[in-house]
């Protein structure tokens, strides 16, 4: 918070807004409070970046819990599904005002932050369970949303970030934070209808499901 509360010192059109995504009840107030920023433009991008990751999902099967499989699905999966239905006014409000422009950035898009870690098809370790399922979740999700917004203009893909250094991610990960979000950044700004519904990486490249 204290990192991006001084890059708003240096940047007057970063808002910061604070919400506990497993309050549900408060996404009413936080799209409000969205929309008075965003006026009559929309929101052209929702980016569900919010995720957990419980240490004892290195544990494996015998250390499962069903509270953590349940708070871990709460953030990973139902947070930026309910987020994406509360903020679908919005993101419509975009779409339509640039009815003219293709699929994309210009209109309005969805991104949910996924993980290659929720992929079935490259799953070779196993374990991981609370990560894995509730990534797989969203990843489903995302198809869903692909399709039932498309008419309203606006696209939906998952995006894995790489492995990153961030607290979750950890030191021994290879990328930086940096390179990681100028990547996925870019990626975005380019996405276009033949990425709506697809699981991608940072770097544009497609993922297997
Ligand atoms: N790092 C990687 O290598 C990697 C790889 C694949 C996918 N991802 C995904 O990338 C996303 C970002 O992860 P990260 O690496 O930046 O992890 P991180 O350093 O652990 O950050 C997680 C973020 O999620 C927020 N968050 C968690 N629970 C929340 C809640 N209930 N309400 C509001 N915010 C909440 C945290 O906010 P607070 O700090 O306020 O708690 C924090 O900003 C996650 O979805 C993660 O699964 C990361």
């Amino acid at each position: 918070l204290q990192e991006l509360k001084s890059l708003q010192q240096s940047h007057s059109k970063l808002h910061l807004l604070q919400i506990d995504l497993k309050d549900f009840d408060k996404y009413g107030e936080i799209v409000k409070q969205v929309e008075e920023v965003t006026g009559s433009d929309g929101l052209n991008v929702l980016f569900n970046s919010a995720g957990v990751s419980p240490r004892s999902s290195f544990l494996g099967l015998r250390a499962l819990k069903a509270s953590e499989l349940l708070d871990t699905f709460s953030v990973n999966c139902v947070a930026p599904l309910m987020l994406t239905k509360a903020f679908i006014p919005l993101l419509k409000k975009a779409a339509k005002a640039n009815k003219s422009a293709p699929l994309g950035v210009t209109r309005a898009v969805v991104v949910n932050m996924s993980s290659i870690l929720g992929s079935i098809e490259t799953n070779v370790d196993g374990s991981l369970y609370h990560y894995r399922v509730t990534k797989s979740g969203i990843n489903a999700a995302t198809k869903s949303m692909s399709i039932d917004l498309k008419n309203d203009g606006i696209m939906a893909v998952s995006m894995h970030p790489g492995w990153v250094k961030t607290d979750m991610g950890g030191e021994k990960a290879p990328m930086e934070v940096e390179e990681s979000c100028e990547k996925m950044i870019e990626t975005i700004y380019g996405l276009d209808a033949s990425k709506n519904g697809g699981f991608i990486q940072y770097d544009g490249s497609s993922l297997p499901w």
